[in-house]
């Protein structure tokens, strides 16, 4: 991270320093990390009071794995500490006190019910292209994440993007003070996490927060596609632009083509021109999600020639995410089961129904956790969904997934996921396609795996072949 003596990190949050006269003479320029196995040489180790663990009882292995410092809550003998009464909200001001050392930082936040990660992913590939840019590992992006990615920043880091999720009002109001947007982009208000939320006009409330924090010289990038997010646009200081398919949108995809695994390509049209994209993710969904991409990338400078270039080779990065794998036998294995919500439920069986697929498309899907009161009803959509698409089969695993499975004629239930793993090693067939999808503690992710194993994998894509284009 950018270097702060423990005089500094003691005056940016209020704290006392133990363990050292000198505070001024112990440097932390090393990582900054919540976990003692991750400590390194110059670091910051951060003790965190857990539900089954006191961070404080591994202050000794932080420091033997190097750490210099570390953040607490009581004094703890071994290493220099500078002690606070909140951790939590002491790590939010040392975050910020390392973004406030960093005036030629750009920061990028990105918000949504579904798709921070798959953007977050797509944006730092594409703006590493060009300059050192830092970005969450996997989701970090709550209270704790977002000032782990931050602190990751080094005095050549140019670009910052910041994945802000949201489990009530406030949350990213709070997340916007630690990381200042200059860029906000808003995917979309789904009906993730409803059941804390209590409404939908509660999810936009709190996802309305990231672009309310960008000043009037900074830029919001609002999905044209999404009314609730459109609509953001009136009451926000900063510059906005719209971004999707819709003749409004001041950075639009014109003639969406999928191919046989449905990846998209488009028409990239904005106000520096316009190019043609492609894509190597499966799914029509990341042309939009491109589209947020390529306008943030476009604001902080990039010329068009490096975004078209930048989409086009970016390659999916966190896993479970439509990740395809072809067996030897002939089986394709879609994994996308990293989280589900009934949007991006939606999502992925557009995306396999839009695949080529010479034997049956079938569909494993368990349980959507978090939907409150609608929970059964919206299972039951999902079925339905799946059934209009001409899914030849769907299998409904666990409890949570029952009105799934009634809602799609001939379906089959499982209790869990061994005994989807007998059902499907038993039927699947060379040539059929199987998407697995769920929330992520329904664990198909893991099924998904087992069966891409089985086969002996020969190839994991995105395949570099690319088929017949079909217009959508
Ligand atoms: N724009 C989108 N609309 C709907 N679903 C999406 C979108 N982008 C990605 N997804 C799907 O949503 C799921 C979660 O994606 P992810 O990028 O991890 O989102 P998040 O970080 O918001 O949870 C994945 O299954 C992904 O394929
Ligand atoms: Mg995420």
């Amino acid at each position: 991270m950018i270097a702060l003596s423990l005089s500094e990190i003691r005056d940016l949050t209020d704290g006392t320093v133990h363990g050292t006269d000198r505070p001024e003479a112990v440097v932390v320029d090393g990582p900054v990390t919540t976990d003692s196995r991750e400590c390194g040489p110059g670091g910051l180790y951060v003790a965190r009071v857990g539900e089954t663990a006191d961070g404080h009882d591994f202050v000794a292995s932080a420091a033997a794995a190097g750490a210099v410092a570390a953040l607490t809550s009581r004094p703890v003998d071994g290493v220099p500490c500078v002690v606070v009464e909140d951790v939590q909200s002491a790590f939010g001001r040392v975050a910020r006190g390392v973004v406030d050392r960093a005036p030629e930082l750009r920061v990028v936040g990105i918000t949504g019910s579904s798709g921070k990660t798959s953007v977050k992913d797509l944006l730092a590939s594409v703006l590493s292209s060009v300059a050192e840019t830092v970005a969450p590992v996997n989701s970090l992006n709550g209270e704790i994440g977002v000032p782990l990615t931050v602190c990751r920043v080094t005095p050549t880091t140019r670009f910052l993007v910041v994945e802000m999720g949201a489990r009530g009002i406030g949350h990213i109001d709070y997340l916007t003070r630690i990381a200042p947007p200059q860029v906000a982009i808003v995917l979309n208000v789904g009906t993730a996490h409803i059941g804390e939320f209590g409404s939908r006009e509660n999810i936009a409330r709190a996802k309305v927060e990231l672009p309310l924090a960008v000043p009037a010289e900074g830029l919001s990038i609002l999905n044209a596609d999404d009314p609730t997010v459109a609509a953001m646009a009136s009451g926000l200081a900063s510059r906005v632009q719209l971004v999707g398919r819709s003749a409004e949108s001041d950075v639009r995809a014109e003639a969406v083509t999928l191919d046989e695994r449905g990846r998209a390509a488009y028409t990239l049209v904005c106000p520096q021109g316009s190019a043609r994209v492609s894509l190597r993710q499966s799914g029509a969904h990341h042309v939009g999600n491109s589209l947020a991409v390529a306008a943030a990338a476009l604001e902080l400078g990039l010329s068009l020639d490096q975004v078209v270039a930048g989409l086009g080779a970016a390659e999916a990065v966190s896993r479970w995410r439509m990740e395809i794998t072809d067996r030897q036998d002939g089986v394709v294995v879609v994994n996308d089961a990293y989280n589900a919500n009934p949007d991006s439920m939606r999502a992925a069986l557009d995306a396999v129904a839009a695949m080529h697929v010479a034997g049956e498309r079938w569909a494993v899907l368990g349980g959507m956790l978090e939907l409150g009161p609608d929970s059964d009803a919206e299972h039951g959509a999902v079925g339905s969904y799946a059934a209009s698409l001409g899914f030849d089969h769907v299998v409904a695993v666990g409890e949570g997934a029952r009105p799934l499975a009634e809602a799609f004629p001939g379906s089959e239930w499982v209790p869990d996921t061994d005994a989807a793993h007998d059902l499907l090693v038993a039927r699947v067939r060379a040539g059929d396609v199987v998407l697995l999808k769920s929330s992520r503690d329904s664990g198909l992710r893991w099924l998904g795996d087992r069966l891409a194993a089985e086969g002996r994998s020969v190839t994991a894509t995105p395949a570099a072949t690319s088929g017949e284009a079909v217009s959508r």
